[in-house]
């Protein structure tokens, strides 16, 4: 018997991209979707089986009412870089009015996604907001479950897609520092079937959501070359340098390739699990490469276009 049948749960970011593969997880399962998105009219991959609703943070009544009925959360909303008015601090600010209005709204458990080594210490704003974000979950009173991914990598992907789109557009790709730095990637669909496994559980539960292959970046991104079929030229440039190519590429291509504090986090280890790596997926990239090889980095994936415009 299919226990779960008239449960309803809600997927922020649904038509989003890990979202995207939760919701299809539940739907499968004869679970009701509703999803919260700042882009209630996107194109639906789900046949108008997943009603939407808009954010609105500015009105947590509101909120409430687009919760009740929900059994769990699954929460994937959360900022790259600050932009405009909508900084890391304002973005953890509507997490705390989305877990009060899902407290209010009488929902079993949320299922949170952060990031790996979250420290409230950081001089990082994505990786201190985050765990600002944990802390109010774990005081909220409420069942939740917190998922550390480290770079989620699948066909929607933006950092390995255009890793990979570098590699083919320009013979030398540069490195920032000694390039030893490591990142432990979880494939998409593993990460999915991680969170939809933990929102079905009642107890409390914090997991690092790594793959099993850790990687320095400079093998992963020869390992993305050998796999595409790129032999470029790598070449170690320090991060000033790296920062500075970073932005020109961002205005040629009308986008944030990557930022000072992404390339920070990359060099002071924070995408790898400090919990003595025990993964918690099996997907290896090297054999995801092998499908999606021929379709990766073809066209360059857009930050700015995919949230902003
Ligand atoms: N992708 C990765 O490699 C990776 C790595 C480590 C941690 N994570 C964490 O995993 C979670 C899900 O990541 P994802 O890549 O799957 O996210 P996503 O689908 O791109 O976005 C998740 C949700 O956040 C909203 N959102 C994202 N950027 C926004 C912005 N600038 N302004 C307003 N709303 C924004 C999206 O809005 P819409 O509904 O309008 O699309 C969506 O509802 C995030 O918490 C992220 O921090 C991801």
């Amino acid at each position: 018997m299919n226990t779960t049948h008239s449960l309803t749960h809600v997927v922020t970011g649904a038509f989003g991209y890990s979202g995207q593969y939760i919701t299809r997880r539940l739907l499968d399962r004869g679970v009701q979707v509703r999803s919260l998105t700042g882009h209630p009219r996107r194109f639906d991959p789900f046949d108008g089986n997943v009603l939407s609703y808009p954010y609105s943070f500015d009105s947590p009544a509101q909120l409430t009412r687009n919760l009740e009925g929900a059994d769990t959360l699954f929460n994937t909303y959360w900022i790259r870089f600050a932009r405009g008015e909508l900084t890391h601090e304002i973005a953890a600010e509507n997490l705390r009015i989305l877990f009060d209005s899902a407290k209010k709204a009488g929902v079993r458990r949320i299922v949170h996604v952060s990031i790996t080594n979250a420290e409230l210490n950081s001089t990082l704003p994505y990786f201190r907001e985050k765990a600002i974000v944990e802390d109010v979950l774990k005081q909220s009173g409420m069942s939740y479950a917190i998922l550390r991914p480290t770079v989620i990598f699948g066909d929607e992907d933006i950092l390995v897609n255009n890793i990979a789109w570098f590699l083919r557009k320009f013979p030398v790709y540069p490195i920032f520092g000694s390039g030893k730095y490591r990142i432990q990637p979880i494939f998409v669909e593993d990460f999915a079937d991680l969170a939809v496994e933990l929102g079905a559980k009642d107890e409390n539960i914090e997991i690092d959501a790594v793959g099993p292959d850790i990687f320095t970046y400079e093998d992963m991104v020869r390992l993305i070359g050998s796999k595409i079929g790129s032999s470029n030229w790598i070449v170690h440039v320090n991060s000033a340098l790296a920062m500075f190519s970073s932005k020109i590429a961002g205005l040629i291509l009308r986008d944030v390739v990557l930022t000072g504090d992404e390339i920070e986090a990359l060099m002071k280890d924070l995408l790898v699990s400090k919990s003595q790596g025990i993964p918690s997926a099996t997907t290896r990239l090297k054999d995801w490469l092998d499908k999606s090889a021929s379709s990766l980095g073809v066209s360059y994936t857009s930050e700015l276009k995919r949230h902003y415009r």
